[in-house]
């Protein structure tokens, strides 16, 4: 099964991708965790892209696709892959199908998340990250200590780009460069729209459905 997670910033995509990816046994591969973790670790990519992400805008295609390259020729990816903030622009895309062309692959599904923008504004401003094992926390979904993950004790943290102003910025670029994206793959009837409102169990269930 070949994945990909589309949908705007907050849409739930990092959270239901995390689920499915250890439902099929198949990686998750985030773009966004991958560059965050790069940036943490200070590597030459992670300086360079850090300060367009804490901007809200998106790094430089050739970066994101070397990732993805690279990402794709581990042998977990080799029984399938679901991808989580990649593609995003067209040029992204064109690039994909390069990649998967080459290993003779091909995407099945891509997971429409639609969530009205008014939820979207409420689930970041409420986000509180981990930044070692980068699970998210949100109003609907708390950590058990206030500001503590459960998972490894670490202190939450609010993501640089989940400031208001910032998010404008990543919703204009989602509209003006991602969105578009909906069209490419609708062209090949891979496109499985998704209703993103609702918790996280249900809209769980709805993917599921959209998948059988
Ligand atoms: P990235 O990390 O991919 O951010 P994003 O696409 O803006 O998405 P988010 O992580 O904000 O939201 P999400 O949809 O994953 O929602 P989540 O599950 O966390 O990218 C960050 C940056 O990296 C970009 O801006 C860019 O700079 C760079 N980048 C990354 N990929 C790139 C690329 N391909 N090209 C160029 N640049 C790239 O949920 C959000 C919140 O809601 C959480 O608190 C969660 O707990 C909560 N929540 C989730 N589901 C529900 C629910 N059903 N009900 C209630 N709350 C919910």
């Amino acid at each position: 099964m070949n994945l990909i997670f589309l949908g705007p910033p907050g849409a739930g995509k990092g959270t239901q991708a995390k689920r499915l990816a250890a439902r099929y046994g198949i990686p998750h591969l985030s773009t966004g965790d991958i560059l965050r973790k790069a940036a943490a670790d200070g590597t030459p990519l992670g300086k360079q892209a850090q300060a367009l992400m804490d901007a809200g805008k998106l790094v430089p295609d050739e970066i994101v696709n070397g990732i993805i390259d690279e990402a794709l020729t581990s042998p977990e990816a080799a029984k399938g892959f679901l991808l989580d903030g990649f593609p995003r622009t067209v040029p992204q895309a064109t690039a994909l199908d390069e990649i998967l062309q080459r290993r003779g692959r091909k995407i099945d599904h891509v997971i429409l998340l639609q969530v009205p923008l008014k939820v979207l504004l409420d689930r970041l401003a409420g986000r509180q990250v981990c930044p070692k094992c980068q699970t998210s926390y949100g109003r609907n979904s708390p950590p058990k200590k206030p500001g503590i993950c459960d998972k490894d004790g670490e202190k939450l943290e609010v993501r640089p780009d989940d400031q208001p102003e910032r998010v404008q910025q990543r919703l204009q670029e989602y509209e003006s460069k991602t969105a578009l994206l909906t069209g490419y793959y609708k062209a090949r009837g891979v496109v499985r729209p998704v209703d993103g409102v609702g918790s996280v169990d249900e809209v769980e269930k709805r993917i599921e459905k959209a998948l059988s």
